[in-house]
């Protein structure tokens, strides 16, 4: 029987090239508010949990003395391997291996950040309470992840289901921040953006099955008239656009 590593390793196989190309997921902009919210230095040592492609990875890697990423997935840290070498950058390790547990001792490095993955795990709480134990006091545990509003989850985690198989659930704010609290961590900080996209360029870099991309335009059609997904779908020149609430939570791990 196959098991939800399997589908981590299917899906993300086959997504390492579309994903790390997506113009949304390698948002500049995007990608520095998230070291600047970390408040990531010269001194840092950072970790990146399920780092799939390394842009977050390198994005740190380019103000901090040294990072590492961690994913599962082998093609995913091949496309990694590429990305560094396209940046120029040498202050860097990749690992392959798990979230849960996590293969470093207690207080390794001084930031340990995960984007776009917390809705990969099936232990969310058990991969955040590995974090902080990774993370050296007076560092930051940050998370990165789509959090729909409460009342559009369950519509929202529905389609994301469809569109990629390996999803196992997108998290509120709310819940995101007592996740915090039950792994020991203070209050997060929290900023928010939408990840910006359209419908066939977000098909492109998915891979659902056989028929459940017709089923996808339709979810996205019809909640351009209700907005059941929670994410602004709209027309905008022939096209559905799209923007995914992103929420960046960051705790110092006291
Ligand atoms: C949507 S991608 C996000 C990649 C990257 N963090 C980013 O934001 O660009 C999710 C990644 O999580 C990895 N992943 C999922 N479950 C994992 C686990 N239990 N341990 C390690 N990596 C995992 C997948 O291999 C994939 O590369």
């Amino acid at each position: 029987m196959a098991t939800h590593r399997d589908a981590i390793l299917d899906q993300f196989t086959r997504q390492a090239v579309p994903f790390s190309t997506a113009p949304g997921i390698r948002d500049e902009e995007a990608l520095r508010l998230v070291v600047e919210a970390s408040d990531a230095g010269p001194e840092d040592t950072v970790l990146d949990v399920a780092c799939g492609p390394g842009l977050v990875t390198c994005a740190f890697a380019r103000v901090v003395k040294h990072t590492t990423g961690l994913d599962l997935t082998p093609a995913m840290l091949e496309r990694a391997r590429t990305v560094q070498r396209e940046q120029g950058l040498t202050n860097m390790t990749w690992q392959q291996g798990e979230a849960i547990p996590l293969p470093y001792p207690e207080g390794a490095f001084t930031i340990v950040v995960s984007r776009f993955a917390f809705h990969h795990f099936l232990d969310p709480a058990a991969a955040l309470t590995e974090m902080r134990r990774v993370c050296a006091q007076g560092g930051r545990v940050v998370v990165v992840d789509s959090a729909p509003a409460p009342d559009k989850a369950d519509a929202f985690n529905a389609m994301e289901v469809l569109r990629d198989p390996s999803h196992v659930r997108a998290m509120a704010q709310e819940e995101l921040r007592g996740l915090f609290h039950a792994a020991g961590l203070p209050e997060p900080r929290v900023k928010t953006y939408r990840l910006e996209g359209e419908v066939e360029g977000l098909l492109k870099r998915s891979f659902p099955n056989p028929g459940d991309d017709e089923k996808i335009r339709t979810l996205f059609a019809a909640s351009v008239a209700d907005d059941a997904l929670g994410v602004g779908a709209r027309p905008e020149g022939g096209e559905i656009r799209f923007g995914y609430p992103v929420a960046v939570l960051v705790a110092d791990r006291g």
